[in-house]
């Protein structure tokens, strides 16, 4: 039987729109498992060791250079580490975070700190230029395409504003990374991460209208020395674990 001409486009747009559709699922249903670690985790996380907060933290805030009166968001912003910081060095700062559980345990904290829910891979329902700077520590890895992520940074930032984010170091090399006491809850298992490169860094920044102010690759160092068994320090310290970016949107 002849091909019937007409109807093919039609079934061409609707194997399009299931593909579609199926990949928005899909791209939901991952969102979703990374929020549920979060909740899971949100109890524990600040008495768990973190090596990656705590070998960045010093170097983030000073980067980051929070002053009074300043408008921060500090944006995936957990159960409130840096949050605090910025509240306690007089800016006027808000946090936000899809993890319902991280929020409270943050609002628990902090009451006198505004926080609320909000997806970094959904449009921020924030007027254009409203911040002067945006912190944005250890989250990017869990967004398919920060591309939209960091558009949305640079529309809510006013014009001189800063962006600082921090992410694991592409080139982190984990061989001999072991820690004295292995964690109860294990991130990677429980949840969806993406290891982008710095070319998707560098793409981001440059598509969304970025100029770079500074990067600060951070090594692992007696910091972390504490978590880590003697034997693996010896190993792994000097590596990069982290790479901070400071940006301005000119
Ligand atoms: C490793 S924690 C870092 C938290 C905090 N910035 C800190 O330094 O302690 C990553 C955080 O990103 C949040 N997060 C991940 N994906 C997100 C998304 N799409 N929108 C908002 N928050 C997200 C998680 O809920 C979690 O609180």
């Amino acid at each position: 039987m002849p091909v019937d001409e007409k109807k093919r486009p039609k079934h061409r747009i609707s194997a399009y729109i299931i593909r579609h559709c199926d990949w928005l699922l899909l791209q939901n249903l991952m969102t979703k498992r990374t929020q549920k670690a979060y909740n899971k985790w949100a109890p524990a996380y600040d008495a768990d060791p973190n090596p990656h907060i705590l070998v960045e933290h010093d170097d983030v805030l000073k980067l980051v250079v929070p002053k009074r009166h300043e408008k921060i968001l500090d944006a995936a912003c957990g159960t409130g580490k840096y949050t605090i910081e910025f509240h306690k060095r007089g800016a006027n700062v808000i946090g936000i975070d899809f993890s319902k559980k991280m929020l409270e345990v943050a609002q628990n904290k902090y009451p006198a700190i505004k926080f609320y829910q909000a997806d970094l891979e959904k449009k921020l329902s924030f007027r254009n230029q409203q911040f002067d700077k945006i912190n944005c520590a250890q989250a990017l890895k869990h967004l398919r395409n920060i591309k939209p992520t960091l558009k949305e940074f640079f529309r809510v930032l006013r014009k001189g504003g800063i962006l600082v984010f921090s992410v694991t170091h592409p080139e982190m090399d984990w061989d001999g990374f072991e820690m004295k006491d292995n964690p109860d809850f294990v991130l990677s298992e429980n949840s969806d991460i993406f290891h982008h490169k710095f070319k998707d860094y560098f793409d981001a920044i440059n598509q969304a209208g970025f100029k770079m102010d500074k990067i600060v690759q951070v090594p692992i160092s007696k910091k972390i020395r504490h978590l880590l068994t003697p034997k693996s320090y010896k190993i792994v310290k000097g590596r990069y674990e982290v790479i901070i970016f400071r940006l301005i949107k000119p």
